[in-house]
């Protein structure tokens, strides 16, 4: 009876700790399932439809040459300031497009984990950083609400062209802040759905409103800026509170 009563003792505290901490993140808000775009996936998210993710099939489009003046990938990796010895997660990494680059920067002392929920993205993200010569990256098959990197490690976490289609967006970011060290900063770059002339379909751009909006959910996570040096995407910089708990997942 003692040891029952001191258990209980334990557990109610921890409970009270737990609802306590202004730094746990909010419940998610319900995921919506109605009529959307005829390409879309008809669930919504903060008024947002969720556009069906990029089928590996796709994966030349990712490499197509034109790719260097659309979206100009080195100063994209330029404008996160990355250094030697860093530990990044390239989140959604696909064949590899920015895996390689940002592994270059970081040298043989730091490391990229590149996610992807597609076995087919990660074998071509493999041939791509056999055929470079890259040995720093680590690929991690994900899931939709766990990318499925180590807590409390990573100083950046990049996403391009990734979040819209995330079917479980919030879960993803909870797991994402985990992985960050506090201080690390997660990126989200998007086409500009502020921008019509932008030649992207509508479910696969994002206002930078939205983005804020989404990240609102989770207190952890503090907006930095907003980049709007490159040519069609945002660069949305977010931190991780210093000194906060991993969420109890
Ligand atoms: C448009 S591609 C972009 C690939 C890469 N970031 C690039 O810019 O070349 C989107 C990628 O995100 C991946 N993806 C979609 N939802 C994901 C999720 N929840 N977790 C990890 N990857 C996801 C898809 O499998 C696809 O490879």
């Amino acid at each position: 009876m003692k040891h029952f009563l001191s258990v209980l003792l334990i557990f109610t505290g921890w409970m009270a700790l737990q609802a306590a901490d202004p730094l746990q993140p909010n419940p998610p808000p319900n995921y919506e399932y109605h009529q959307g775009s005829f390409d879309g996936t008809g669930k919504w998210f903060l008024d947002r439809e969720i556009a069906h993710f990029m089928s590996h099939q796709g994966a030349p489009w990712l490499e197509r040459e034109e790719r260097e003046t659309e979206e100009a990938p080195n100063r994209l990796v330029s404008a996160l300031s990355l250094k030697p010895g860093y530990q990044v997660g390239d989140v959604g990494a696909g064949s590899g497009y920015l895996t390689w680059r940002m592994a270059r920067v970081v040298g043989p002392t730091g490391k990229v984990y590149a996610n992807d929920i597609q076995p087919e993205m990660i074998a071509f993200l493999r041939t791509n950083l056999l055929v470079r010569g890259i040995t720093n990256v680590i690929p991690v098959l994900g899931t939709t609400t766990d990318p499925r990197l180590p807590d409390n490690t990573l100083d950046l976490i990049l996403l391009v062209d990734v979040y819209h289609e995330c079917d479980h967006p919030w879960e993803m970011t909870r797991r994402m802040t985990d992985a960050l060290k506090p201080g690390g900063r997660l990126v989200f770059v998007e086409y500009r759905g502020e921008e019509r002339w932008i030649p992207i379909k509508p479910l696969h751009k994002m206002t930078a409103t939205q983005v804020r909006k989404e990240m609102a959910l989770h207190p952890r996570l503090a907006f930095v800026e907003n980049l709007t040096n490159l040519p069609r995407q945002h660069i949305l910089i977010f931190q991780k509170k210093p000194s906060v708990p991993a969420s109890s997942h």
